[in-house]
Order: structure tokens, then C-alpha cells, then sequence
């Protein structure tokens, strides 16, 4: 599905929206005295109201500029998902939103929550069913907001369905081989350049990580190199994403216990997935940044020649791991592609991934887990990325003692840790395959739900491709 943007200050379609910021206060809205009387009246109880004339459909959406910056923009995303239900309902496609000249920003969030809220993931279902409703045109009208702005808003809608599709294609459609030709199709799109490593070229590398954990799946793994890399780049030295691909994972044969522990593990590609798309929004857009993006990507399965709890495997970096648990396999292939990223020399590497039951145990699906050693002034940057695009950073300590609990008694060092403070022993553990400055980002909690959160729909969410993205912005 994709979204029409369009900018003329001309009202076109029977449904229209408009946002103030005083709910005693509705002028510059074109309404009869009783209209108003009655928009008044609901104001008392709601955020959004709506004057149906059967023909024409107003809605007014209310944000309060009293709160904070963040909460703000989140209100005015949240009404714009309110606004899209309605729409779904009454069977609309096409709805103009009246920018306020006096703060334009809330009129692009307002519609960025709309097309947000309207995300389906129709593709299996049957022809009729596909019929049902889509949002189809977004025409910002009122005050004028610049083409750039709408530009950018409508790949950044484009970049977040993408990375939903991914994460909702069932391993049945997407294994490892499948994801890295996505990768390469949106490259070809987007203009960032893919290049995949297959088997042969994964064992030359000696990622034994990665290896080891596809032992027990009939697919072969892939590791995908992405880059983008313009010629204005304000960077030298590049910044590196690396996302956990795991298409699905059962736990091997440390096989994950109870019915419901599985039942979601198509979403343990989503790093991957974030990855991708913050590159795909970043080459469409002509980001002035020199970016690459690594992908180890495998199934993890309980096959007759599966990696087994007890194994000691070499890893890219030539350290040694013992594997006492088969599905704390994220940290094992990550840590492949975290020692292959040293090689780049990069400015700044940040890993993506739903790497922990312990990171969404810990905060919910309301925040993402960060941790690393890149220090405070890129923490901060990337915290009011966070409050700005409303995917909340919180920050798990790096503290030595946490690494105890990761010492072998046989190898330099194994993949589990103490239970307790699971998400930050998973990032002690990558820290060892790292020598630059490093943000891991644990999505375990908010990648996929299954209710949705406002206009993060349920199934994949896309969570972290616009939190990189307004950082990644920043940068630049
Ligand atoms: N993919 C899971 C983590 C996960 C859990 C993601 C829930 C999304 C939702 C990961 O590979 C895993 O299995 N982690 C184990 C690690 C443990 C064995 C040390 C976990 O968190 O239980
Ligand atoms: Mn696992
Ligand atoms: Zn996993």
C-alpha cells in the first residue's frame, strides 16, 4: 500500500481535519453557529470531534502546547490515528489536513499518525478481503509547509510500511536468502548499493557465530552489506548499522518452552528490518551521510546437526565462545558482524535487535533498551530522538560485574549470563567484539505487538527506523 502526499492550499476532498490548540477557542474553522456550539460542547470531554454534514466530514483534533515538545507532536500522531479509524470506517480515502500557520509541525505529525494508523498488511489475504478500505491521499492543506518536508514525510511513511511488511511476512515466505533479495530489491529502489555473502564466502570469513547458529536449518545463511554513500557526505568515517536477522527463532534445541514463547518469532528479523529501511529512507532522500548496514541473517532450528549447548565455536574475531544456551543466538551472530563492521573503521556503530525477553521484561513495549560505550553527548542526541519521534531510549548500564556472569570455564567467554539483568549481560557480551563507539539498541519489547499501541498496528511496528532516522537527520 502507499499513501498519496500532496501539498495545495486549496481544500479538495470531503473529509478534512483541523487542529487547535485551545479547546475554547475553534476560529479559522468553517462552521455554522450551531456547529460550533456543538464542537464546544464535546470539547469539554474529547480530544477530537467531529461535525458530520453526511457530504463533508470536519474533524478537529485538540493538542495541548503545554506539555512537553514530544508529548505535543505524540498527541497531534495520536489524533491523526483516531482520525484514520474514522475514515477506515466511513470507507474515506482521501482526507485533507489543515496546517496551522502557527505551528506547521503539528499538522505534519497529525498526518504522519494518520498514514501511520493505516497500515494493513493485506497481502494474504483473498481478493474481496483486500478490498475492504485503504487510506489512498493526504493532501496538507492551509498554511504551506515546503515540498521538501512533505518529500521526506512520505518516504519516511514508505520506509516505516516497509520494514512492517518484512517483519509480518511469515518465515514460510521469508527465509534467509529472501530477506537479503528484499534488501537488494530496496536498494535498487532507494539507490544504496547490496551486496550479499553467501555460504562459502560467510565460512571464508570464519563467522562462526553465524555458522553455528544455522547448523540446525536446511536454508544457507546470508550476511547482506549495504551502503550508501554520497559524495556530500559530512562524515569520513562511516556509520554502521547492524541488525539482527534471524527469520525465525524456535530457540534450537534449547527449544523455546511454552506454546506462546514462539508463537511471534517471525519478528526476530526486525532489527534487520530497521536497518534496512532507515537506508532506504536515507538513499532515497539523499541523506548527505556515508552509511553501511550489515545484516547476518539465518533461521534458528533444532535440525540433526544443530549447534548444541556444550559447543565451542570460533568467532569472526578469532575469540572463542561456549555456547550454553542455543537460543541466545542473537548475541552469537551479531557479535560476526559487530568484528566484520572494525574493518570499516566506522565514526559510530549501532546494532538493532529484539535480542532479549529480559529488555521488553524490563520496560515494556513502550521504550527501546540502549546500551554502549559511545558516549554521553551521543546518548543524549539519540534520547531526544527518541522524545521527538516518540520511540523512547532508555539506558541500561555497561557496569564490569554485570560481565561475570558471562565468564566460561572453558572458552573466553559464553553466551548466557545471570537471568537476572538478562539485556545487559546480552550487551556485555557484544561489547567484547567491539573497538569503536557503539550503541546496541535491544527492540525486543516494542518490535511487534499483538494489539495495537495508536498507530503503532499491531504485528510489526517498525520501532527504531524513525527513532534513527530523525538522529541520522540530526547528524547530517
Ligand atoms: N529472540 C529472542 C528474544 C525475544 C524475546 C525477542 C521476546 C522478542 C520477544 C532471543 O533470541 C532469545 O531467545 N533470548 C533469550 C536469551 C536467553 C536464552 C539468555 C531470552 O531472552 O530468553
Ligand atoms: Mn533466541
Ligand atoms: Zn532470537
Amino acid at each position: 500500500m502507499k499513501i498519496q502526499f500532496s501539498r495545495s492550499t486549496q481544500v479538495r476532498f470531503e473529509a478534512k481535519a483541523y487542529l487547535i490548540f485551545d479547546r475554547a477557542v475553534l476560529t479559522g474553522i468553517p462552521l455554522t453557529d450551531n456547529e460550533a456550539t456543538y464542537a464546544l460542547k464535546q470539547f469539554e470531554e474529547n480530544e477530537l470531534v467531529i461535525v458530520n454534514r453526511y457530504s463533508e466530514l470536519i474533524f478537529i483534533a485538540f493538542a495541548d502546547p503545554l506539555k512537553s515538545e514530544g508529548v505535543f507532536l505524540e498527541q497531534c500522531r495520536k489524533r491523526g490515528n483516531e482520525i484514520s479509524g474514522i475514515l477506515r470506517k466511513e470507507k474515506i480515502s482521501d482526507i485533507d489536513i489543515i496546517i496551522p500557520s502557527a505551528n506547521p509541525k503539528t499538522g505534519l505529525a497529525l498526518a504522519e499518525g494518520l498514514a501511520l494508523g493505516s497500515y494493513q498488511f493485506l497481502k494474504y489475504r483473498s481478493a474481496t478481503d483486500k478490498k475492504r478500505w485503504n487510506l489512498e491521499k493526504i493532501n496538507l492543506a492551509g498554511s504551506d509547509v515546503s515540498k521538501t518536508e512533505i518529500d521526506l514525510l512520505a518516504i519516511l511513511i514508505e520506509a516505516v510500511f516497509m520494514a512492517r511488511d518484512l517483519v509480518n511476512e511469515p518465515a514460510s515466505h521469508l527465509n534467509a536468502l529472501k530477506l537479503a533479495e528484499n534488501f537488494e530489491s530496496m536498494g535498487k529502489v532507494a539507490g544504496f548499493t547490496t551486496e550479499i555473502f553467501h555460504k562459502d564466502r560467510i565460512e571464508a570469513l570464519k563467522m562462526g557465530g553465524l555458522l553455528a547458529v544455522n547448523l540446525g536449518s536446511i536454508d544457507p545463511p546470508t550476511f547482506s552489506v549495504m551502503e550508501w554513500k554520497p559524495a556530500d557526505a559530512k562524515n569520513t568515517k562511516p556509520i554502521v548499522l547492524v541488525g539482527k536477522g534471524v527469520v525465525f527463532d524456535t530457540g534450537g534445541l534449547s527449544l523455546k518452552p511454552t506454546k506462546d514463547s514462539m508463537d511471534s518469532m517471525k519478528c526476530d528479523m526486525a532489527g534487520s528490518a530497521v536497518v534496512a529501511s532507515v537506508m532506504y529512507f536515507a538513499a532515497k532522500s539523499r541523506l548527505p551521510l556515508h552509511l553501511v548496514a550489515l545484516v547476518p541473517s539465518t533461521d534458528n532450528r533444532p535440525d540433526g546437526n544443530a549447534y548444541a549447548p556444550g559447543d565451542v565455536i570460533y568467532m569472526h574475531s578469532g575469540q572463542t565462545v561456549e555456547v550454553l544456551n542455543t537460543d541466545a543466538e542473537g548475541r552469537l551472530i551479531l557479535a560476526d558482524a559487530l568484528s566484520f563492521a572494525k574493518d570499516y573503521h566506522p565514526e559510530l556503530v549501532i546494532d538493532v535487535a529484539t535480542l532479549t525477553g529480559s529488555a521488553a521484561m524490563a520496560i515494556g513495549q513502550h521504550g527501546i533498551v540502549g546500551m554502549g560505550n559511545a558516549g554521553a553527548q551521543t546518548f543524549q542526541a539519540l534520547k531526544q530522538s527518541g522524545e521527538n519521534v516518540y520511540e523512547r531510549v532508555v539506558e541500561f548500564p555497561l557496569w564490569e560485574e554485570y560481565g561475570e556472569s558471562i565468564k566460561s570455564d572453558i572458552a573466553d567467554m559464553k553466551n548466557i549470563g545471570a537471568r537476572e539483568g538478562g539485556a545487559i549481560s546480552a550487551g556485555m557480551f557484544l561489547e567484547k567484539f567491539v573497538d569503536y563507539p557503539w550503541i546496541h539498541l535491544d527492540i525486543a519489547g516494542p518490535a511487534f505487538l499483538t494489539t495495537s499501541d495508536h498507530y503503532r498496528t499491531k504485528g510489526g511496528t517498525a520501532s527504531g527506523v524513525r527513532l534513527l532516522i530523525d538522529f541520522l537527520k540530526n547528524m547530517a
